[in-house]
């Protein structure tokens, strides 16, 4: 996957073979290290950063739950993750900040060890495929749980916390699909490996509270206020699991998997993405493409340096 020649790692600007840390570094052994994942994409106004401060502020908080200090102030990071796409030449391209606890005493206190922090980006297509944002896929109810605010922290983005994904994910694909759809403690739909979930029925759009072990997610966000200014009516629920075979739509949102349809859930048919899935996902891919100037101020232009 390399195809970006900079990455920026403690400060400084490194090739992408250089961006090294040490074997013993505490995230590598317990999972202590919090990430984002961000898009930047081609506008007639530049690069655009996909709501680029609501991202550096959710990194922040997962930091903050696992008690460390960004090392950097976010305005910081933001110039970094500006200069890193002007260094690397992408136009558009997938951004992904990583805040871990490095190296230094080995066991489970990870208070001694020191916070760093890499920045990495890359070009990444649609994650569920092209095809898959057009047509929609094929997914699967996850026989693992969601993890559950009893033992971890679902609000927080942390690296740890993503076995869980990725077991539901090597699941579902051994199973022949193309995602899973992971469900709480009770039983309740929470949200794919690394989407939120929305089901529309009757007209009325429905997608699990915030208090259901979601992460926020951002697009999640976005879809909210883009479908209520499209005066549809959206409902924060629990959502049953039969409501996702019994829906007349089902779509997935997330920075990965941008707007994606489900078209079948545990081989029932939910149906081709349908007419509210159609005009939610113009609308949203405008929005991310700088076409809708109603959101223009979700988008961080890119500065595009000054030729000295
Ligand atoms: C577990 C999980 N849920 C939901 C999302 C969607 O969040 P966002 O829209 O902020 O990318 C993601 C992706 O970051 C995720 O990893």
């Amino acid at each position: 996957m390399q195809n970006a020649d900079v990455i920026w790692i403690n400060g400084e600007f490194v090739a992408w073979e250089d961006a090294k840390v040490h074997v013993l570094s505490h995230a590598l052994h317990y999972g202590t290290a919090v990430f984002e994942g961000i898009r930047a994409y081609d506008t007639e106004r530049g690069t655009a950063i996909f709501r680029h401060q609501d991202h550096l502020n959710r990194l922040e908080q997962s930091s903050r739950l696992y008690y460390m200090d960004l090392p950097h102030t976010k305005e910081e990071l933001r110039e970094v993750v500006h200069e890193l796409i002007g260094r690397n030449g992408f136009k558009s391209c997938y951004i992904r900040p990583l805040v871990f606890r490095g190296s230094g005493p080995m066991g489970l206190n990870p208070l001694e060890n020191r916070v760093e922090a890499m920045i990495a980006v890359w070009e990444w297509g649609a994650y569920l495929g092209e095809e898959g944002k057009q047509k929609g896929v094929r997914a699967k109810v996850s026989s693992w749980r969601r993890i559950s605010p009893a033992s971890l922290i679902p609000h927080a983005k942390a690296s740890g916390q993503y076995l869980n994904s990725v077991l539901a994910k090597i699941e579902s694909m051994k199973a022949g699909y193309e995602e899973a759809i992971l469900l709480d403690d009770l039983g309740h739909v929470c949200e794919g490996t690394g989407e939120n979930v929305f089901v529309i029925k009757d007209g009325v759009i429905y997608t699990p509270p915030q208090s259901a072990s979601i992460l926020d997610g951002i697009n999640r966000k976005s879809v909210i206020t883009i479908a209520r200014d499209l005066g549809y009516e959206l409902v924060e629920r629990d959502i049953a699991r039969a409501e996702l075979p019994l829906a007349d739509e089902v779509f997935l949102t997330g920075t990965a998997a941008e707007l994606t349809p489900l078209r079948e859930i545990d081989d029932l048919e939910i149906g081709p993405p349908g007419p509210v899935t159609r005009e939610i996902q113009q609308v949203f891919d405008d929005a991310l493409h700088g076409r809708a100037s109603q959101y223009a101020e979700w988008l961080d232009i890119v500065p595009v340096p000054s030729k000295a």
